[in-house]
């Protein structure tokens, strides 16, 4: 028996903490900071996941044995660095890469340039510098005009630093004003890039640094609106398989990218200990790096994580000695199809506080809670973010999923509620084609 911790507040992390809590390996599971439907499970901690000298005294406190990092800002700052260079951290198992690995999705000038030295497909790039702006104003009036053109911020930007413009001048000024600084330090380098026309779907790769284990495909939905239309968000809803994603597909996922990415952190000498998300663009059968995120994705883990039917812990054991490759995986084959129910007015300004009713009504689907918080005054439990619940359902058809998750939906009630009505749909036009 063990005591672990989980580091994050989401409908991830929720995810995490039901999965873990199922293992008969562990004895206290910890959040930090976690949200009202993780502390179901455990005990949250109130500490923010870059606080990294209280989050050294919570494991020493409550004898943690393994530490699972649910998003990448930790990563990106050296969590990973710390627990190893501290003498009584060091033997905690920490699932999540180092700051040499982190930075595939810290910085996409390095993801760009990794990609380039292993020989794994991707669009054509320049990165530009508040020094060589003129060469990438150039490079943008190189590129076809008939296609988009697509801006990246190099750093970490909260899910906004891609702009994809339809016009050459738009693309110029928005690249200066990035450079100058419009989402901050994030933007002081820009990867202009060719936009590739296609079908996207992630794929998730659990390593210990030689081995890995391919986890279930998923697709989330990013914008607002019906028919992906509006602005972008962190995800309205995700689906589990993936059925654009067949297996000759993967297989080329597996020997064009998986495999060449491993080789690369290897080289790199990057002990790559955790998770990597990689986002692809499906064109016309042949696969393409979007980007690489170095954590599991927030709706696709609600949607991928229930898939799993092996206890994660050992999993998660095998990664931290490294004996990935004697572990085993199992996946079941249902279909999984996650709604995110959020707070109106998202991804724009929104109310918080809004007592949730309905929660515990739900039988046969999962319901993940991420923005939530306990209502003192009431005894409920109230709103706290953008992105409120996420609820999943599976079933051995995506049509009998959606009909599931989409009956489920109508039980959950908050002043202001919205959801998605089409996640999972294009699955079923898909198959009717
Ligand atoms: P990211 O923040 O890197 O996930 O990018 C946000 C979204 O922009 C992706 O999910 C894609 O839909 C889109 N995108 C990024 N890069 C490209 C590209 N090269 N071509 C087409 N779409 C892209
Ligand atoms: N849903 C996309 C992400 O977690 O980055």
């Amino acid at each position: 028996m063990m005591n672990i911790l989980i580091l994050g507040s989401g409908g991830r992390e929720h995810a995490f903490a039901w999965k873990l809590h199922q293992s008969r390996k562990v004895g206290k599971l910890f959040i930090a900071p976690g949200n009202a439907g993780t502390s179901q499970y455990g005990v949250n901690l109130p500490i923010e996941t870059t606080d990294f000298e209280s989050i050294r005294m919570s494991c020493i406190e409550n004898s943690i044995s393994m530490v699972v990092v649910g998003p990448e800002l930790p990563l990106v700052e050296g969590i990973t660095d710390y627990f190893k260079a501290d003498p009584v951290l060091q033997h905690i198992a920490l699932i999540g890469p180092d700051k040499a690995g982190a930075m595939l999705e810290g910085s996409k000038a390095f993801a760009k340039a990794f990609m380039v030295k292993n020989n794994i497909p991707t669009a054509a790039s320049f990165t530009v510098l508040p020094e060589n702006i003129e060469e990438g104003v150039e490079f943008l009036r190189g590129m076809n005009p008939d296609s988009p053109y697509v801006l990246k911020a190099d750093g970490l930007a909260a899910g906004k630093g891609v702009l994809i413009l339809d016009r050459l001048d738009e693309a110029i000024k928005e690249l200066q004003l990035m450079i100058a600084g419009k989402f901050g330090k994030a933007s002081r380098r820009v990867v202009i890039e060719q936009f590739l026309a296609g079908i996207e779907v992630s794929v998730f790769v659990l390593t210990d640094g030689k081995n890995y284990k391919l986890l279930p495909s998923a697709k989330d939905y990013k914008r607002i609106g019906d028919g992906d239309t509006g602005l972008n968000t962190g995800g309205m809803g995700a689906v589990s398989p993936v059925i654009f994603a067949d297996h000759r597909f993967m297989q080329k996922v597996e020997d064009r990218i998986v495999k060449p990415t491993i080789a690369g952190l290897i080289s790199e000498g990057i002990d790559y200990k955790g998770f990597i998300f990689i986002g692809l663009m499906n064109v016309e059968g042949d696969p393409f790096v979007i980007e690489y995120n170095v954590r599991l994705g927030d709706p696709e883990a609600e949607c991928i994580i229930p898939r799993i039917k092996s206890d994660m812990v050992p999993l998660f054991e095998a990664v931290a000695k490294a004996e990935l490759s004697t572990a085993s995986l199992e996946i079941d084959d249902r279909s999984a199809i996650t709604v995110v129910l959020t707070s109106g007015g998202y991804p724009g300004e929104f109310e918080k506080g809004k007592i949730i009713s309905g929660l515990n009504t739900i039988k046969d689907c999962i319901v993940f809670q991420a923005g939530t918080g306990a209502d003192v005054q009431s005894g409920g439990i109230k709103t706290t973010g953008g992105r409120v619940v996420a609820i999943t359902s599976l079933d051995y058809s995506p049509e009998a999923a959606r009909k599931k998750v989409y009956a489920s939906v109508g039980n959950i009630a908050f002043d202001g509620l919205y959801y998605r009505k089409d996640i999972g749909l294009d699955l079923l036009s898909y198959k009717s084609r």
